[in-house]
């Protein structure tokens, strides 16, 4: 399975902040936000993964992440020339992915919780596509799933004036390799964007498309407002220094997934310098290699 991730978008949610720099490369507390949906995508044992950017903001995604090969990835880099919608990830992706299946995540989406890496991995081999719904106070904001008495998906709709549950889709999607033909088929919604919904709206009507409710052990931010980037850059710091673990680093998921051996590891510590985050991965070797000497 391949994975794509969504970094591009004009951030005019958040401007001024976001007038210079590109939304996905502002911190959550003490990395950039893309590690957070990079670590997912690893999680999943995904490697070869597709950055899509705005053509101005390419060089500094690759300056921060390189080819990939420090973490054990084959990471490339494509533009998005405007805005026009998420749908068109498949468009832009189309050879990247070539027969295989790939899974989205949006850039500016974090996911934390108990059971994360093996709910993801259960769906690198899907037939048709596998979305989530996730419980929020503002459905208005999102893509919102309706769910029937059995719990089967019965309608998505984008932003909808009146939400027909309370079930937000997250930004992670896995999707087989039908995604391609139904992206090109996607018509821009009245905002003028290709909707992800749309996409989801097909795979509904085919009969394929499964819905996971994400449980109360997982937390799911969306950045996209100053109010979400805060909460989620005080979720990030409280429960790592109260838990002394990283959430998002991706040497870290690099090496548990066995992407990289201990001298990779070691290696990579060189490019953080003196910082916390440098301070983190030395820990891990540290405690690595007193427990292999014991
Ligand atoms: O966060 C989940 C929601 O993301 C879903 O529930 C919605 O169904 C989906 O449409 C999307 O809604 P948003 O309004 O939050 O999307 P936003 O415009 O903020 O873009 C999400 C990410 O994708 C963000 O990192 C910017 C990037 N992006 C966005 C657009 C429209 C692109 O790279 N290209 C684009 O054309």
């Amino acid at each position: 399975m391949k994975g794509i991730i969504l970094a591009g978008g004009s951030g005019t949610r958040l401007y001024p902040i976001t007038i210079a720099v590109s939304k996905q490369l502002l911190p959550v507390y003490d990395k950039p936000m893309i590690y957070y949906p990079l670590s997912v995508l690893m999680l999943a044992g995904i490697k070869d993964i597709l950055f899509i950017t705005t053509p101005h903001d390419q060089d500094a995604f690759k300056k921060l992440l390189g080819d990939g090969s420090h973490v054990g990835c084959n990471f490339e880099y494509a533009v998005q020339e405007e805005p026009k919608g998420l749908a068109e990830a498949f468009t832009i992706g189309q050879k990247f992915i070539g027969n295989d299946k790939v899974a989205l995540v949006l850039g500016d989406n974090i996911f934390h919780g108990n059971g994360l890496g093996s709910l993801i991995r259960s769906k690198i081999d899907i037939d048709g596509a596998s979305i989530f719904a996730y419980p929020v106070k503002d459905p208005k904001r999102y893509g919102v799933v309706e769910f029937d008495t059995n719990k089967k998906a019965v309608s998505i709709e984008e932003k909808p004036e009146k939400p027909k549950s309370k079930y937000a889709v997250p930004g992670l999607y896995f999707y087989d390799n039908r995604v391609v033909e139904f992206a090109k088929q996607v018509e821009p919604s009245a905002r003028g964007e290709k909707e992800i919904s749309t996409i989801n709206q097909m795979y509904l009507a085919a009969g394929k498309l499964e819905v996971g409710v994400m449980t109360r052990g997982m937390s799911w931010f969306d950045t996209g407002t100053v109010e979400s980037l805060d909460d989620a850059t005080e979720f990030i710091r409280v429960l790592q220094n109260r838990q002394s673990t990283m959430i998002g680093c991706i040497e870290e998921v690099a090496w548990e997934r066995g992407f990289i051996t201990k001298e990779k590891f070691a290696a990579a510590i060189s490019r953080y310098g003196k910082s916390k985050y440098g301070d983190y991965l030395k820990i891990i070797v540290n405690d690595y290699n007193a427990g292999a000497e014991g």
